[in-house]
């Protein structure tokens, strides 16, 4: 393939917001030259329109470090490359992880309780159970979808218990969220009012379980907690929809999609795996190089509200930065070697896959837990996932991940 970044006379070079670098795993490539040519890159014309690609590790945290710069708000656009619809035909639900200081600190308060070391240890022997359940119905003896039967349902029974959600409704949030989360979506004529509806019909659902809780003695749940915390008082009920959507959803696919890429990860490197499998007690380490690896959410967009000089390169007040976490993860000058699984990576825990700054992901320590006691569940099995075929990825520049992957167990 030819490694041209600049093709004369073409003012669009590589549009890395094209689903089809991600859904094809085609995209390593043209992360790389980007990263050793022209790392803090603008690309005009794409499918979200013009915007920087920030593509190097260093560029993407200094960016994260400037808040007051480089806005997460919806206001100035959110932190999706696609543009917000402004005729009133969007449900426009406010979500902290798209609003800047002073309100995103209030309200990232209301549910950051929920995730502290001890809530975590609370939670835990609860996930334990669940997990081991559920490896304990694996067959041994025939293939089957690991995405469905593992990662959808694991990642889903964990947001059910954070939530204290209805035990049997649970693939509701599933469904929700899938929904919810494809921004491409929003674009989408057809497809955009159907949803909506789902959007709606999960509004309804969290209102009747917070008509249930708002009267009750608070409970160690998400929503008891947000209902009872001080900052509740300032906000208001779509204000608390809006950020029930942003748990579900960023917990959803993310954790998800990390327990699908450590099954295709570590049978793409089998001699790391070996190694994990003789050594346990690299479990922790393994937990961030997946999550580096895998990167489940590709980027996440900022908007400048100044001009500034960024590393040489002209940022205007306006523009639209893409910062491109799936190649920040994959930056040489930090990672070596850093399109390979190992499982004993000295700075594996420098990945930028939970963002970096005061809107780093609030359910990293739940995600790591989650994946943590999946693989130490495996390794009390001896189980080994063996991918019969390419996976199915999913189609989108935002969610990095998998649709299906065909597997069989064997024991080691
Ligand atoms: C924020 C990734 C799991 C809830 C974020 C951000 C990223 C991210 C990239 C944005 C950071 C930024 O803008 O600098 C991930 C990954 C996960 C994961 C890779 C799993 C491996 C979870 C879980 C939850 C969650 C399990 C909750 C149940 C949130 C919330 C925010 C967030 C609420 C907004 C934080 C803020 O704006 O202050 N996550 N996430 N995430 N994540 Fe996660």
């Amino acid at each position: 393939m030819a490694t041209v970044l600049k093709e004369p006379g073409a003012e669009l070079t590589y549009d890395m917001s094209d689903a089809s670098w991600y859904v094809d795993d085609r995209w390593q490539e043209p992360f790389a030259q980007m990263r050793a040519q022209d790392p803090i890159h603008w690309t005009q014309g794409g499918s979200f329109g013009d915007f920087w690609n920030v593509c190097s590790h260093k560029a993407i945290q200094h960016v994260e470090a400037l808040p007051e710069i480089f806005s997460s708000s919806y206001e100035h656009g959110g932190i999706t490359l696609a543009d917000r619809i402004d005729d009133g035909t969007e449900l426009v639900m406010p979500m902290f992880i798209a609003m800047d200081r002073p309100k995103h600190t209030g309200q990232r308060r209301t549910v950051a309780p929920a995730f502290t070391p001890s809530e975590i240890k609370r939670m835990s022997d609860d996930i334990r159970m669940r997990t081991a359940e559920l490896l304990d119905t694996l067959p041994w003896d025939k293939p089957f979808d690991w995405v469905d039967t593992v990662s959808i349902e694991l990642t889903t029974q964990m947001l059910a218990i954070l939530f204290d959600f209805p035990w049997a409704d649970r693939r509701k949030l599933t469904e929700w969220s899938d929904w919810a989360g494809d921004i491409e979506l929003v674009h989408n004529e057809d497809l955009r009012a159907e949803r909506l509806k789902h959007l709606y019909e999960m509004g309804a659902y969290f209102k009747k379980l917070w008509d249930a809780k708002i009267n009750a003695e608070p409970t160690p749940d998400l929503i008891s907690m947000m209902i009872h915390s001080d900052a509740m008082a300032e906000m208001d009920e779509l204000e608390f929809m809006g950020n029930l959507i942003l748990l579900i959803v960023g917990g959803n696919d993310t954790t998800r999609n990390t327990m699908s890429g450590l099954a295709y990860g570590l049978h793409t490197f089998p001699e790391q795996r070996e190694k994990l499998e003789q050594n346990p007690a690299l479990i922790p380490n393994a937990v961030q190089e997946i999550i580096r690896w895998q990167t489940p959410l590709a980027h996440m967009r900022r908007t400048a509200l100044a001009d500034y000089d960024l590393f040489g390169k002209q940022i205007k007040k306006g523009d639209k930065l893409a910062l491109w976490y799936i190649s920040g993860n994959r930056d040489e000058s930090v990672f070596e070697d850093a399109d390979k699984i190992i499982v004993d990576r000295e700075n594996a825990r420098r990945h930028l896959a939970f963002g970096y700054g005061i809107h780093r992901c609030v359910g990293a320590r739940l995600a790591e837990l989650q994946i943590a006691i999946l693989l130490e569940e495996m390794a009390k099995r001896r189980m080994r996932v063996n991918v019969l075929a390419e996976p199915e990825r999913v189609r989108a520049c935002f969610v990095h991940g998998y649709r299906a992957m065909q597997v069989q167990l064997s024991k080691y």
